[in-house]
């Protein structure tokens, strides 16, 4: 029996004011309890990839759960993008802003070659900010932004705008909360 993407929703929590008064956190462990709810979203995550991915790059530390298991399904590259301090050989960086302060995410410089195909894969696309970056780094490496696929877009953010520039072509979410 396949779980559906309204079965998928149904096992995410709301979790009130975590983790501060107002927010309300998208809990996506029930799905992973699940292996048949788990490999469910693998699955639609691959079937939205362009042919051709040559790299599947995840971000610390919740697209590490997406994008390894989509990157052996794709038989890609798999690439972690770490959060600043973690990766023990050159990188590129970039930095961006949260609600309070900065984050700067990191990969590898030959994790990417240049005209690589590349897909990100994470959990949530919120501000955009996660994603933004990553692309940067991607851009700079010489790599081919071809697609973003994630589980949940958080609609009302209005992510779309802040990616617009970052030409890419394509941005799946399977789940989207208006
Ligand atoms: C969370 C989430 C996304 C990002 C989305 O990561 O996993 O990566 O926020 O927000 P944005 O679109 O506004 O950038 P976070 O670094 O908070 O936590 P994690 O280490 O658990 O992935
Ligand atoms: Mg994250």
């Amino acid at each position: 029996r396949v779980v559906t993407i309204d079965g998928i929703a149904a096992l995410i929590q709301d979790v009130p004011d975590f983790p501060k008064p107002g927010v309300t956190f998208k809990d996506i462990t029930p799905v992973l309890a699940r292996p048949d709810a788990f490999q469910a979203v693998v699955d639609a995550m691959v079937a939205s990839a362009p042919e051709g991915i040559d790299v599947v790059c995840g971000m610390e530390a919740r697209g590490f759960i997406f994008g390894a298991p989509v990157a052996l399904a794709l038989g890609a590259s798999f690439v972690p993008v770490r959060k600043s301090g973690k990766l023990p050989r050159d990188t590129v960086e970039s930095t961006y802003d949260l609600e309070y302060g900065t984050q700067t995410l990191a990969v590898h410089t030959d994790a990417i070659r240049a005209g690589d195909r590349v897909l990100i894969v994470d959990d949530v696309l919120a501000t955009g900010g996660t994603v933004a970056a990553t692309a940067d780094l991607v851009h700079r490496l010489g790599g081919s932004l071809v697609a973003v696929t994630v589980l949940m877009e958080l609609a009302f953010l209005a992510p779309r705008e802040r990616l617009e520039w970052r030409d890419v072509d394509l941005i799946t979410s399977l789940i989207t909360y208006d």
